[in-house]
């Protein structure tokens, strides 16, 4: 046995793998639940301890409070669901009829907000956008395992128009929204990703997505008309 304090027993590295397992993108929450004040700072404790490119640490959360902010946004969501449908073309009817956001029902609702740029040049010289942007959704990864774990689901949204969501949330020049992040009790997790549950898209196993040397001369395809 090791008894090293960096060590992972056998129990605790189970318990991370099966969180990385079960965890799922939730849109279905229980009406009226609640997550405590505790739970919450932990969950944004977790989110904070993300790695991030050149330690910039991109990430801003913004917690809807207020009734009438949710609501706003929630209109914002369905205006861009009604848009999707329409580039979607001949699956649009069938994507409608999915369910893919919990704004209303989800205890808490939490707006994820890439920063204005701080200039950082460590690590993201060549792609800076793009780093800060990977590193924002680690913060997202971690809430969402960490909130899996805390046996509370997570739906991340992100239909929506970053202009209009900007506004709703005085973003400085420079700040982008990426998530909406819908928090909160479940009646059960999905035993896998709703979008095959609902036969919408079936996921491509790891197989398909590891290559050796060089890119394969094979690819798959998206979901859309084009
Ligand atoms: C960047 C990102 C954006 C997403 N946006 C939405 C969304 O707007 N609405 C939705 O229902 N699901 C959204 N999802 C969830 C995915 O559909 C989901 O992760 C995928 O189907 C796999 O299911 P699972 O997360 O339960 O494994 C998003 C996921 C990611 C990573």
């Amino acid at each position: 046995m090791n008894d090293h304090p960096h060590h992972f027993d056998e129990t605790e590295r189970e318990a991370v793998y099966r969180a990385i397992r079960e965890r799922r993108d939730m849109r279905h929450f229980q009406r009226g639940g609640r997550v405590p004040e505790v739970v919450l700072q932990r969950l944004l404790a977790a989110a904070h301890q993300a790695p991030s490119v050149g330690l910039m640490q991109p990430w801003r959360i913004i917690r809807i409070r207020n009734p009438a902010l949710r609501e706003a946004i929630h209109a914002l969501v369905n205006e861009e669901r009604r848009r999707t449908a329409e580039a979607l073309g001949v699956r649009g009817e069938e994507f409608l009829r999915l369910k893919v956001e919990g704004i209303r029902e989800a205890a808490e609702l939490l707006a994820v907000v890439l920063a204005p740029d701080d200039g950082t040049v460590f690590g993201r010289r060549t792609l800076p956008r793009e780093m800060a942007l990977c590193s924002a959704a680690c913060a997202i990864q971690n809430l969402w395992l960490a909130s899996r774990a805390e046996n509370l689901g997570m739906g991340w949204v992100s239909l929506f128009d970053p202009q209009a969501l900007a506004e709703r949330l005085h973003l400085p020049e420079g700040a982008l929204a990426i998530a909406l992040l819908c928090l909160g009790p479940v009646e059960g997790f999905y035993p896998r990703p709703m979008l095959e549950l609902e036969g919408w898209r079936q996921a491509r196993p790891l197989t398909e997505m590891v290559f050796e040397d060089r890119w394969p001369e094979t690819q798959g395809s998206g979901d859309g008309p084009g």
